[in-house]
């Protein structure tokens, strides 16, 4: 008996003993998803930065397990598209309430994007099943990791967002699914009022 818990104690040793690793990888991925939004915030072609995590195959499982939000939205795209430029702004406006270092609602959505006219990325978006562009799924971060989708696929607890078309319908969506009253106003600061969880509007004067 005793014997057998030696074996076992010492199988435990070895195995912690050899993949230090739990908080190793946490450590190491979380310093994927920094590096992704670093990157991100600083792209070189002049253009105002993204708020929208833009992740391709590499990245795509790590940063959705290792994100602190608990839900993700990601928006499959194909950068020579112009429904996909037309839409950018929209996405823009609700991802800036939600990511980046001075976001309002940090940590509750991470907002991202997969650019599907990139070879690297292809075999992720017939994972998700992307016929068009722009196409948004939401879900809980963690199920994306490994994750697949189909259309009209029952138990599934990734979704299509089907009611995204501008910023104002793509944050209403949002706050039907999570009961929350996220204003597009939030980001501006107190100058255009803050919303209160009754609905109602002060503004700080
Ligand atoms: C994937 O994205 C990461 C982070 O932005 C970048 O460093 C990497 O080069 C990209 N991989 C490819 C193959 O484009
Ligand atoms: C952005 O890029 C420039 C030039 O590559 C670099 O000097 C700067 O430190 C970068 N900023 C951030 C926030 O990474
Ligand atoms: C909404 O909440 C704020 C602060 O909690 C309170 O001052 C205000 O009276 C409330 N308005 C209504 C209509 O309940």
């Amino acid at each position: 008996m005793s014997c057998i818990l030696m074996v076992v104690l010492a199988l435990f040793l070895l195995i912690f003993g050899a993949f230090p690793s739990s908080s190793w990888a946490s450590i190491d991925s979380g310093s994927i998803l920094s590096t992704v939004i670093v990157n991100n915030n600083n792209n070189s072609n002049g253009d105002q930065p993204d708020f929208a995590v833009d992740l391709n195959a590499t990245n795509f499982d790590a940063v959705l397990r290792d994100t602190p939000s608990t839900h993700a939205i990601v928006q499959f795209s194909a950068h020579w598209s112009p429904a996909c430029r037309n839409y950018k702004p929209h996405y823009e406006k609700v991802a800036r309430l939600f990511n980046g270092p001075e976001a309002v609602h940090p940590g509750i959505i991470l907002m991202t994007r997969v650019d599907c006219a990139l070879k690297i990325n292809k075999e992720l978006c017939d994972r998700f099943s992307v016929v068009h562009y722009p196409m948004l799924l939401w879900g809980p971060s963690s199920k994306f990791v490994a994750g697949d989708w189909k259309p009209r696929q029952d138990k599934s607890e990734i979704n299509a967002i089907d009611d995204r078309r501008t910023a104002d319908r793509l944050l209403n969506w949002i706050n039907k699914q999570m009961g929350s009253s996220f204003g597009l106003a939030d980001a501006d600061g107190f100058d255009e009022g803050l919303e209160l969880e009754n609905g109602s509007t002060v503004s700080s004067g």
